[in-house]
């Protein structure tokens, strides 16, 4: 398995630490050998050099087959410049369309919703990753004057839909959830009438080819009450770019917070490269004290692990992340862990070795 590490920014390198901690335990116990391409990309070098992606960047990247990416973002840094030239510029470039983001609250995890438990909060996010608002499509006239007129379009492609809901679907039945299998598109179609109306007919259109799966719709409005009040009502969730970037945030924060929130930036297709990351920030404040909370990176990497060709090892990784968090750790906030990053690494590791796969 070949895979490119960016560690990036502030904690970036401390939790990427961490996750390849857990990927060499799980190439040991699993019998399969890796190997890293280390890339210095981020703000240091961008600082050094002016380049975010160096020239023939993503060429180097499509060679492998997954990507660790730690954190990006730097207070030296414009705010955003870091995050749109490498980020969304991968995402794109690499073709991405998936953002999966699973929402699943650990035993011993505190959520802030009252009366919730690790049966309730457990649901995925399928997050268009190409599309709508983040396309860059929009410009200014009369910029700098009182006329000024912006735009900023949202684009949504016949395309790019159905991969997009296709893959939601496949995604649901193989999750299987026995409590049922359903995807609930989150939306805003009595609003957008345009752009959510060709998402609604596609999801329409294809959701008899699935009809183990309940098809299911919610407004973005509602969603966001319903994951605060029931947030089992959820199994699958397939949203837009932008919506599932505002939704992410509140499914990471009932999930105990960034500390533990982790996602794929998937290109399903053959030859497709993905890309793993925790989902938070590179929290310059914490960085060098040993005290981010790895596990989000460590999650990160065991979805990397699922989705390139080692379910077994990715599913021994969330077992141990689950034993560690439930039995071992004071909290998933940053310095109250009652354990260093580096500890927290090591006992997901110790975890692993009595955890076999699926337990
Ligand atoms: C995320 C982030 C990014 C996004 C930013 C950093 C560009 O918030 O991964 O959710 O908006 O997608
Ligand atoms: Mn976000």
């Amino acid at each position: 398995m070949k895979i490119a590490v960016i560690p990036g920014d502030g904690t970036g390198p401390e939790v990427t630490d961490e996750a390849l901690k857990v990927l060499a335990a799980a190439a040991s116990l699993h019998g399969f050998t890796y190997e890293l391409t280390p890339l210095d990309w981020g703000s240091q070098r961008y600082l050094r050099t002016g380049e975010i992606i160096p020239d023939g960047g993503v060429k180097l990247l499509k060679g492998h087959d997954a990507i660790f990416l730690g954190a990006v973002g730097h207070p030296d840094v414009t705010p955003g410049l870091i995050e749109k030239g490498l980020l969304l510029q991968l995402r794109f470039q690499l073709d991405q369309y998936i953002n999966l983001r699973p929402v699943k609250l650990y035993p011993g995890v505190e959520t802030p919703l009252a009366g919730k438990g690790p049966s309730d909060i457990d649901f995925v996010v399928v997050r268009e990753n190409t599309e709508d608002l983040y396309a860059g499509i929009g410009g200014f006239l009369k910029k700098g004057t009182p006329d000024e007129v912006a735009t900023q379009t949202a684009i949504y492609s016949r395309k790019g839909c159905e991969r997009w809901l296709r893959w939601a679907f496949r995604f649901t039945q193989k999750r299987n959830n026995p409590k049922g299998k359903k995807l609930t598109l989150v939306a805003k179609n009595n609003v957008l009438t345009f752009g959510h109306d060709l998402i609604w007919r596609t999801f329409q259109e294809i959701a008899g080819d699935y009809p183990d799966v309940q098809p299911d719709y919610n407004h973005v409005d509602a969603c966001c009450m319903w994951m605060v009040k029931n947030p089992e009502y959820y199994d699958v969730i397939a949203t837009t770019n932008m919506f599932g970037d505002i939704i992410t945030d509140l499914g990471a924060i009932i999930q105990g917070g960034m500390g533990v929130a982790a996602g794929g930036n998937i290109n399903p297709d053959p030859g497709g490269t993905s890309m793993y990351e925790p989902m938070g920030g590179s929290a310059p404040k914490y960085t060098g004290q040993g005290v981010i909370n790895p596990m989000a990176a460590i999650g990160a990497m065991a979805m990397l692990l699922e989705h390139t060709g080692q379910p077994a090892a990715g599913q021994r990784v969330m077992t141990a992340i689950q034993r560690v968090t439930g039995t071992r750790m004071k909290s998933q906030a940053a310095g109250k862990m009652g354990f260093s990053t580096s500890e927290v690494g090591d006992l997901v590791v110790e975890a692993m070795a009595g955890s076999p796969a699926g337990v």
